[in-house]
């Protein structure tokens, strides 16, 4: 059966949602599930935006068959050409062989490295050409590395519509509420929201930012991503996001607090510095085992707070493994502007704390509070004075 809603007089939402998919790109776990957001839009001309993943190919085009009802279907646009939105692109055309797939030369050399050939009727457009369909009219907004090199972005300029390929997207599968004025999305949505910018599009900030200055010109009234709800209400809610997560500045101030710890004497020293602080009247505290949370989330709550308390045990004469991952995929993020204070645990030598500095060190505008807080198979009463001291230089710092 298909499954499409009406999003204005003449534009369809066709894509669909799945809660079968374990791991987004085989690496991000997403227990809500993901959609696969496509759009038909009739007019004189009928255009089809992007297309869908392999997994939900039947749905997908029982879908586009009913917003066609019928007519024939001249354009493809393909925005982004990741196979969770391209992989049916080749099934497509050879239902629907009459189309003209329209889309930037990069994109186009990229169909060619996944389906062996360029589509036979095929249109490259770069930034600012126009694609009119009859009432409608299309404009191609290049937005390279947002997520990869070949994307783009079509702006609707009769209904001021932004079909914006990954940007402003999120993980999670839709039930049948498509906008995100129709859930509470600040409540419900918004870790899963900032889970996915940061670890799919949070490496480019500079990008994501020169597409949020060049969105800024155009009067946007709705955005329709690839993943997550449409946006008709609020927009400079979510955007306003996007710029801080894009500019690497902390979206709260406050403290995270994540541990590394093999049999619990680190983990112990962490939750005293997180009573120590909370007796210091800091709230809203947050706090993870590293062995037991998904590095892509604390990724994210590392771009959430200003101030990061790691506690490591030593392990290989480094940093115990789960930190030390963390650390690297902080990295690979681009991760920055933050304040971070350390505890290290060691029963012979003590490793962790000078190892993690020196990865810290490696990345742009880090402040490393004081000295680290070294321990000794586990934490002493004499060392209560040291442990107050650092969380006192957390305190101060956090209150500048
Ligand atoms: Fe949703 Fe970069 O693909």
């Amino acid at each position: 059966m298909h499954n499409i809603q009406r999003i204005t007089a003449d534009l369809y939402y066709v894509g669909v949602s799945d809660r079968k998919l374990a791991l987004f790109e085989n690496v991000y776990p997403i227990p809500r599930g993901v959609s696969y957001n496509s759009y038909v839009l009739i007019d004189e001309k009928t255009v089809l935006m992007d297309t869908a993943d392999s997994a939900v190919r039947e749905q997908y085009f029982e879908n586009v068959a009913a917003a066609l009802d019928g007519r024939k279907l001249d354009y493809l646009v393909v925005n982004h050409m990741e196979p969770d939105h391209a992989a049916l692109i080749a099934d497509l055309l050879l239902r629907y062989p009459e189309t003209t797939v329209v889309t930037s030369a990069k994109a186009a050399q990229m169909m060619e490295q996944f389906f062996g050939t360029k589509p036979a009727k095929l249109q490259t457009v770069k930034e600012g050409d126009k694609l009119t369909t009859g009432r409608h009219s299309l404009t191609f907004v290049m937005a390279p590395m947002v997520h990869w090199p070949e994307v783009m972005m079509t702006y609707d300029e009769v209904d001021n519509i932004l079909f914006s390929a990954d940007a402003f997207g999120t993980f999670g599968a839709l039930n049948g509420n498509i906008f995100a004025d129709e859930v509470n999305f600040d409540r419900d949505w918004i870790d899963d929201a900032r889970r996915y910018y940061i670890n799919i599009v949070g490496k480019y900030g500079v990008q994501v930012q020169n597409v949020l200055k060049k969105a800024a010109t155009l009067p946007i009234e709705m955005i329709c991503p690839l993943h997550g709800p449409i946006w008709r209400e609020d927009l400079a809610y979510f955007i306003g996001k996007h710029d801080t997560w894009s500019s690497y500045r902390p979206e709260e101030e406050g403290v995270l607090i994540i541990y590394g710890s093999i049999y619990g004497h680190t983990a112990s020293a962490a939750e005293k510095m997180a009573t120590v602080l909370a007796q210091h009247g800091v709230k809203g505290i947050a706090m993870y085992d590293a062995s037991h949370t998904d590095v892509s989330q604390l990724l994210a709550e590392c771009f959430r707070y200003s101030h990061l308390v790691l506690a490591s045990s030593t392990y290989n004469a480094g940093i115990f493994t789960p930190i030390e991952n963390l650390l690297h995929d902080l990295k690979a993020h681009s991760w920055q502007n933050r304040t971070v204070a350390l505890i290290e645990n060691g029963t012979w030598a003590a490793q962790s704390g000078k190892a993690m500095r020196t990865l810290l060190e490696e990345m742009k505008n880090i402040t490393i509070l004081g000295e680290d807080l070294s321990l000794k198979s586990a934490m002493k009463e004499s060392q209560m004075e040291d442990l107050e001291f650092l969380a006192n230089l957390i305190v101060a710092n956090l209150h500048q």
